[in-house]
């Protein structure tokens, strides 16, 4: 049979973004696309919109069909799959998988051929943010290419060492969930200030951070110049920027310690998975 589909085995948060950007970009044809997850109920609104889409009944049936193939599952059922579908790849099938706590030479045991790490962000449904990519040495040039060119269409993409994933991953994929998680303390602490409730406190934010986010990339400006601009010397915004700058390494130390110590427990269980197979 031959293989020209793209495959998306996995329509979770990631997967079903990914795939949802992708198609929007116009980055391939829905016609191109072969997907099986395992709640297929959860294919229904996609199929919907891209009638043009087909629904593999399983994910060796997805597998047997693709020349590009997305492993979109949780970090604990990569290595499941694959054994599930190893013996229908064969060695041109370029094999991505999205998840950062999966080695690349675990996957490599399990399928010899071209293989690319990447490491997506969910703002690429807003056609923003940067998908980092590894890719391992079977990769052929246009097939690099390929796939850079299907991720460009979604936001930005850097070329990186698996050595960088975790701390990457962290800039980029994580990011959008840490810098929620920055602004709703942010508001809830303004809205108690200032008698805003939490959902007016928190629409001040955000239209500032979208501000912020527009101004820095129009003026092609960095951080410490913008900075710079806002916090007069002897003004308001010094004054708190001082105690950013005295507290936050410290907690920001703390929170990517934590991350990668996460990261790193779910690579050694991973590994061991792959090991025992
Ligand atoms: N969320 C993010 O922002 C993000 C960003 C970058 C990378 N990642 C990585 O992406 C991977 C997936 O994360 P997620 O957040 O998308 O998780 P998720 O929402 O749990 O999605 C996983 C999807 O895979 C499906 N699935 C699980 N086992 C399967 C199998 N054996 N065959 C077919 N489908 C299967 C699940 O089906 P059910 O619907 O039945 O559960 C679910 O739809 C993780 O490794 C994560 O680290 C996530």
């Amino acid at each position: 049979m031959k293989k020209e589909k793209i495959g998306f085995i996995g329509y979770g948060h990631m997967g079903g973004a990914l795939l949802r950007s992708l198609l929007a970009a116009g980055a391939f044809p829905a016609s191109r696309v072969v997907v099986s997850t395992r709640t297929a109920e959860k294919l229904k609104d996609l199929k919907r919109s891209y009638p043009g889409i087909e629904v593999a009944e399983n994910n060796r049936a997805a597998a047997e069909k693709s020349a590009l193939l997305f492993l979109c599952v949780g970090t604990s059922q990569v290595q499941p799959a694959l054994a599930e579908i190893r013996d229908v790849l064969d060695e041109w099938t370029h094999l991505v998988s999205i998840s950062g706590g999966v080695e690349m030479a675990c996957v490599e045991r399990l399928a010899g051929g071209p293989f690319t790490k990447i490491m997506p962000t969910l703002i690429a449904e807003a056609g923003e943010g940067v998908a980092l990519v590894c890719h391992n040495a079977k990769v052929p040039p246009a097939q690099k290419t390929e796939l850079e060119r299907m991720l460009k269409s979604v936001g930005e993409v850097r070329v990186i060492a698996e050595s960088q994933f975790e701390a990457g991953a962290e800039l980029t994929s994580c990011f959008p969930g840490l810098l929620a998680s920055i602004c709703d303390q942010f508001a809830r602490v303004g809205a108690n200030r200032g008698g805003f409730t939490r959902a007016e406190a928190a629409d001040l934010v955000l239209h500032t951070m979208r501000g912020t986010a527009e101004l820095l990339k129009r003026n092609r400006e960095d951080f410490q110049s913008l900075m710079r601009r806002v916090a007069t010397p002897g003004g308001s915004t010094e004054a708190g920027i001082n105690v950013l700058e005295r507290d936050l390494p410290e907690v920001f130390d703390r929170v990517f310690a934590a991350s990668l110590e996460r990261h790193e427990a779910r690579k050694q269980s991973t590994r061991k998975q792959f090991l025992a197979d």
